[in-house]
């Protein structure tokens, strides 16, 4: 251990990722930026909400570029990509300025109000086939049956996928998914990577038709990057753009799942809230972000030191490994009080950084907002008495995710259904 680690602070151990508020209640006291023990790289982790929000405007000093992942292990199955699909493109998450900008700008372009705001009601009528489908039964396992379902079906939507490609598509992104899980075998992630092709051509068809054909969506504006940048920057190539398709699936998926399972677990556990809410309706929006702070889907973020610098008493070297800590920030006492209670009526409800903060905030929150609230909307209005399944209990359920996302592993509920 380096003499400066904090004896103790080992991050990367299952239980503090399976369940890490009592660890990050510990860790505080030893300052807002506390040295962990990482026998691979010099670590530090950030919990203080306002020293985050400090990092998080200086992308000149902490980059986004971290050391990436390690697919040396995996010699084939990145040669099939490169050689079959498009290799790995460059992605929007681990860039920096000025190139990041870029990139920013025309997800900026994608994701406006405008197109937000015709998913809409789409996400409704994707969100009430879903609870058509399991309100017979009267009970269902969240996460596989609603959630996940809703986040990807969403994602097909935005990328414009045809109702007949949607199976496929789905074993793409999890395929997609998968791969950011390791440890795989070879063959395994061999498997992830034919699928990963298979996805990058079909985008790449897809791209290419809007660019023949355009077409009011979201896919065109993508596909228009490829031919002009409105700010007068070069055409982006049709693999940054293809890359920017895939930063949906890689962003968008896991994060919603968790969210919307976690904040169905808080309706479970506060059945006087579920009550509160579907009597009043405007309540949903306060809900859905209480949700996010309180449990938060992405728990970390990581950013790597570009030069040696002294930063609140600590000497870090270039290098070094900064983990933005968004589940520690949203529960610091001093940006919130009361922190640890779940509170619907709180005040500055959307402050929290469930969301991530500076440059890189997330660039589809308007669209993951509107899946949570239309969800909740319409799960309260059509399932009453919602429980976990019999023989259950709170304590028997599981975190699934490691340093970066957060949710539950399963979500087995009952439920009684509303006349309608
Ligand atoms: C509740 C669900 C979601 C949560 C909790 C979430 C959280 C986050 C966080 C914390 C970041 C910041 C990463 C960083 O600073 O390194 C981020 C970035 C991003 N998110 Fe989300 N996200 C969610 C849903 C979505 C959805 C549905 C989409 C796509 C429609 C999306 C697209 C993105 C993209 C493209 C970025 C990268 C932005 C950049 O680097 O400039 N996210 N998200």
């Amino acid at each position: 251990m380096h003499p400066e680690a904090q004896e103790g602070f080992v991050f990367f151990e299952e239980h503090t990722l399976t369940n890490p508020y009592d660890f990050y209640d510990c860790v505080r006291q030893s300052g807002p930026i506390v040295r962990i023990e990482n026998p691979h790289r010099e670590t530090y982790m950030v919990l203080d909400f306002d020293v985050i929000r400090e990092i998080t405007k200086q992308p000149e000093l902490f980059s986004s570029r971290p050391a990436g992942r390690n697919l040396n292990f995996y010699p084939k199955a990145v040669a099939y990509l490169k050689e079959h699909g498009y290799g790995f493109s460059p992605q929007i998450i681990t860039a920096d300025p000025p190139l990041h900008t870029v990139y920013r700008n025309v997800f900026a372009r994608v994701l406006r109000e405008k197109r937000a705001h015709q998913l809409r009601p789409r996400i409704v009528e994707i969100a009430a086939e879903l609870i058509d489908n399991i309100v017979d039964e009267k009970e269902c396992e969240f996460v596989m049956d609603y959630a996940w379902r809703l986040a990807i079906l969403v994602i097909a939507e935005m990328l414009g996928v045809d109702r007949n490609d949607i199976a496929q598509f789905r074993r793409w992104a999890n395929a997609w998914v998968l791969q950011l899980e390791q440890p795989l075998s070879e063959d395994e992630m061999l498997e992830c990577m034919k699928n990963i092709a298979e996805l990058q051509h079909y985008l790449v068809a897809a791209l290419k038709d809007r660019v023949a054909n355009p077409r009011d969506d979201i896919l065109t504006d993508f596909a228009a990057a490829t031919i002009d940048q409105e700010n007068g920057d070069e055409p982006l190539s049709l693999r940054e753009v293809l890359g920017m398709c895939e930063a949906l699936i890689i962003a968008g998926n896991d994060t919603a799942v968790s969210a919307l399972s976690l904040g169905m677990l808080r309706l479970i556990e506060r059945p006087k809230i579920a009550e509160r809410i579907r009597g009043d309706r405007k309540l949903i929006a306060n809900f859905a972000e209480e949700s996010l702070r309180y449990e938060s889907a992405v728990q970390n973020n990581f950013r790597s030191v570009a030069e040696d610098i002294e930063f609140h008493g600590h000497k870090m070297s270039k290098g070094a490994q900064i983990l933005l800590c968004w589940g520690a920030a949203n529960r610091d006492p001093v940006a919130f009080e009361n922190a640890d209670q779940f509170d619907i009526d709180r005040a500055g409800i959307r402050k929290h950084q469930s969301f991530g903060y500076g440059i890189h905030a997330c660039a589809g929150a308007v669209i993951a907002r509107q899946e949570l609230t239309e969800s909740y909307c319409l799960l309260l209005e059509r399932l009453h008495n919602i429980r976990l399944a019999d023989g259950l209990s709170l304590a028997d359920l599981k975190r699934r995710g490691g340093a970066v996302t957060h949710g539950l592993e399963r979500l087995p509920i009952q439920f009684d259904v509303a006349r309608r």
